[in-house]
This record gives C-alpha cells, structure tokens and sequence, in this order.
C-alpha cells in the first residue's frame, strides 16, 4: 500500500465491527488509567479562577464564531490571569463529575477518555512568573514545573523557525497520553485521539474570540524538540499540538 494510501485507511471509521470483540486492557479489567498526571513533588501551585466567578468571556456564540480567525502577531501586552483562567476551562476544564467519578469535560472526547495534557509556556501573564506550568483541570489549578531558558527562542525553532508561536503572551502545548485511549479502544484509539484534539483547539479559538485575543494552530512542529521542552518521554507521553495565545492590534 502506496504511503497515501495508508493515510486515508487511518482517517476511515472501521472501529466497531471489530471492537466489539476485541479483548481490551478495559475488558481485562486493568485499572483505569488516571485522568490528570499528578503535579510533581514540591512544585508550586497556582489556584485559577473558578468558572463560576469568570466575568470574562459573556461575547454571544454567534459573534465569538463570526470572528475566529487565526492570528500570528502578537503584542507586548499580557493576558490577565482570568482570562487564561477562561481558555483553560474552556479547552480542558470540567463542567460536571458524576457521583461514579466521572469527569465530563468542556470538549468532546471518543469514550470520554479525554487523553490530553496541557502544557504552558508563559511568557507574560500577570501575575505568573515566566516558566513551564502545567493545567490540572481536576483541582482548577497550575503547577509551576520550572523555568525555560530563552523560552521565546525555544518555541520558535520548536516550530521550525515560527518564530511568532514563542511571542504568544502564553503558548499552550498540548500532549496526549495515549493509554488514556488505548485502555478501552486498543489500536483502534488513534484515530479518535486525533479528532478530539481538533475540539480542544477549536474551543480556545472560540474562547480566544470570546475574549478579544488572538490564537493560532500549530501543527507544524519539531517533536523531538517539543517533546523535550515539556518534559515528556515522546512514547507514553508526547506533545500533538500547540497554540500560542496573546493579545492582538
Ligand atoms: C491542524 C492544523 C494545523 C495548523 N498548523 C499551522 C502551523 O503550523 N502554522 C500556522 O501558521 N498555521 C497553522 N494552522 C492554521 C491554518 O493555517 C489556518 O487555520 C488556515 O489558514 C485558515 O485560516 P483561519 O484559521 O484564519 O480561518 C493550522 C491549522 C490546523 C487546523
């Protein structure tokens, strides 16, 4: 099968015939992978502002979506931390836990695994000092992991030399866990992981909008280089998009 081939069968939906008798980790009974990565020891929180305090974001549905618009200049100026309160709840955060445990989300997710990680390389929020923060959606906190060296640089090569995804105010790295998937779909997860960080990403350009700041996609990347930046061993763990975020002219 020719390279292009290939790629069509993966985005083709073959999933059920075969699931449904398919002996999965989930079927095996094997423990539920966690649904948060745990902040590491002795990292420094930052409580975020819960939802239900937000006065940001009120913009109807249909002017946020009438303005979504990719955005590659930034300016100096910073984001608020209610405002990357907003885009993280909106992105990732949790609108309901069920008295089961479940954890239901802003964002669609195939089987509602949810196999994302969000990363943030922050650069100018107020507040915050500069660094690498990761999103803890269950506990509507940060946990500070460390700082990054010439973080603007770093993105930018990370984004094979586009530069403006490093001048974001913040840049948003989003990693997948696959297991997360894998645990109920098996081989089957990979097709579904990849549509459901398209929903993540589209809820920030929306949000972004609701808000009056800009955002971009990125897709084009180096993994090696992005997987390092965060921390992540590029096989249990790996970096599958990005999105710089900051205010616009
Ligand atoms: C999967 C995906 C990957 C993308 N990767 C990049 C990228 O690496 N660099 C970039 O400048 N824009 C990237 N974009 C943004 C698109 O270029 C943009 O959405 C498109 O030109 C349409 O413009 P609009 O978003 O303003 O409607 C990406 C968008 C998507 C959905």
């Amino acid at each position: 099968m020719s390279l292009i081939d290939e790629g069509r069968e993966f985005l083709k939906s073959k999933e059920w015939p075969e699931w449904k008798v398919m002996e999965t980790d989930q079927r095996k009974e094997v423990p539920v992978p966690p649904r948060q990565k745990p902040c590491p020891e002795g990292a420094p929180l930052v409580d975020l502002i819960a939802v239900a305090d937000l006065s940001v974001g009120q913009l109807p549905v249909i002017d946020a979506l009438a303005g979504r618009k990719s955005h590659r200049k930034f300016t100096d100026a910073g984001l608020s931390l209610e405002e990357l309160s907003f885009l993280l709840w909106a992105t990732q955060g949790v609108r309901e836990v069920l008295e089961s445990g479940t954890v239901r989300r802003t964002v669609a997710s195939g089987g509602n695994r949810h196999p994302f990680e969000t990363y943030l390389v922050v650069n100018r929020v107020e507040g915050l000092k500069p660094g690498l923060y990761r999103y803890l959606p269950l506990d509507e906190k940060m946990c500070r992991l460390g700082e990054v060296d010439d973080a603007v640089a770093r993105v930018g090569e990370g984004c094979h030399g586009q530069n403006f995804v490093g001048e974001g105010a913040v840049v948003f790295i989003w990693s997948v866990i696959p297991y997360r998937t894998e645990w109920r779909y098996s081989h089957l997860s990979h097709r579904a992981i990849a549509i459901d960080s398209g929903h993540v990403c589209q809820n920030l350009y929306i949000a972004c909008a609701a808000i009056g700041v800009g955002t971009c996609a990125i897709g084009a990347f180096d993994q090696a280089r992005m997987d390092s930046l965060v921390g992540v061993d590029g096989k249990d763990e790996f970096v599958i998009y990005l999105a710089p975020v900051g205010r616009i002219e």
